[in-house]
């Protein structure tokens, strides 16, 4: 049995989740949540790097999977090295689709929306000067819209208004009317494409990474494990919080996306 671990600071993997089950239908999905330690975007790459490492370490000690998901750009930008050097299994991170955006814009003119951590970090940096040098990019950082997204697969209401105001940045002078692509590059973001669109002033590319990442997992636990995973063999997908009890819409939410078993770590 083929078993994927996917990581993140909460709901915003599920984004992820979505696109390896599909590609990967038969392969046993742990979900961990480190709800405790969100958002990640406003914490320091000390911090991260003090936390991440370990808690993988353990992780993998409990859960043995063949591959190890970081389905979270922040984790991802800061402590990938760190992580890696800490665990057995091949690790996956995601890295924001700016090399997509870049090509797949008209414009030349696409922004990188994602915490404030990541769009500090050098890595981010280091990939448009690689694979966007030809394009003007505007960086917009946001955690407020880490929170709109918790709250909307906790079953609440999303404040249009303040979706509104958090990308207004993108769309500001001098390049925001030329936009036309923009890279969520935080895995929380996908989860909130629909208002997202719908706020826009004019229509644009929201562009992540999903899909690469389930492509890139599929193709680490090689192919003869990938043609074991046909069969229709009964199996539960779990999602571990690290942080209390999930309310029922939560729990649904997880559900929702093939995680039949939700198990919060702390009474
Ligand atoms: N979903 C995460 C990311 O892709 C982290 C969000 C947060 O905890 O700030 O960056």
């Amino acid at each position: 049995m083929t078993q994927v671990l996917i990581f993140d600071s909460g709901i915003g993997g599920l984004s992820v989740a979505r696109h390896i089950h599909a590609l990967l239908p038969a392969a046993v999905l742990t979900y961990v949540a480190d709800d405790e330690f969100r958002p990640y975007g406003d914490k320091s790459e000390a911090q991260l790097n003090a936390r991440l490492p370990g808690l993988l370490a353990s992780l993998e000690i409990a859960c043995q999977p063949d591959v190890i998901v970081i389905a979270c750009n922040t984790a991802s930008t800061t402590a990938l090295p760190a992580i890696r050097a800490a665990v057995n299994a091949p690790v996956v991170g995601v890295v924001p689709a700016i090399k997509p955006a870049a090509q797949q814009s008209l414009t030349k003119s696409i922004a990188v929306l994602g915490t404030p951590g990541t769009v500090a970090r050098a890595y981010v940096d280091d990939l448009i000067s690689e694979f966007a040098s030809d394009c003007a990019v505007t960086l917009v950082g946001s955690t407020a819209l880490v929170e709109m997204a918790e709250r909307k697969l906790a079953g609440g209401p999303v404040d249009m208004a303040r979706l509104k105001r958090e990308i207004a940045p993108i769309f500001t002078p001098p390049n925001g009317h030329n936009i036309d692509a923009v890279v969520l590059a935080c895995t929380h973001f996908p989860l909130l494409v629909d208002e997202l669109e719908k706020s826009a002033p004019h229509k644009v590319a929201w562009i992540d990474s999903g899909a690469a990442i389930a492509r890139r997992t599929k193709l680490l636990l090689g192919r003869a494990q990938a043609l074991e995973m046909t069969a229709g063999t009964s199996r539960h997908n779990t999602a571990l919080l690290i942080g209390p009890q999930p309310s029922p819409a939560r729990r649904k939410a997880f559900a929702d996306f093939g995680f039949d078993r939700v198990v919060a770590l702390k009474p």
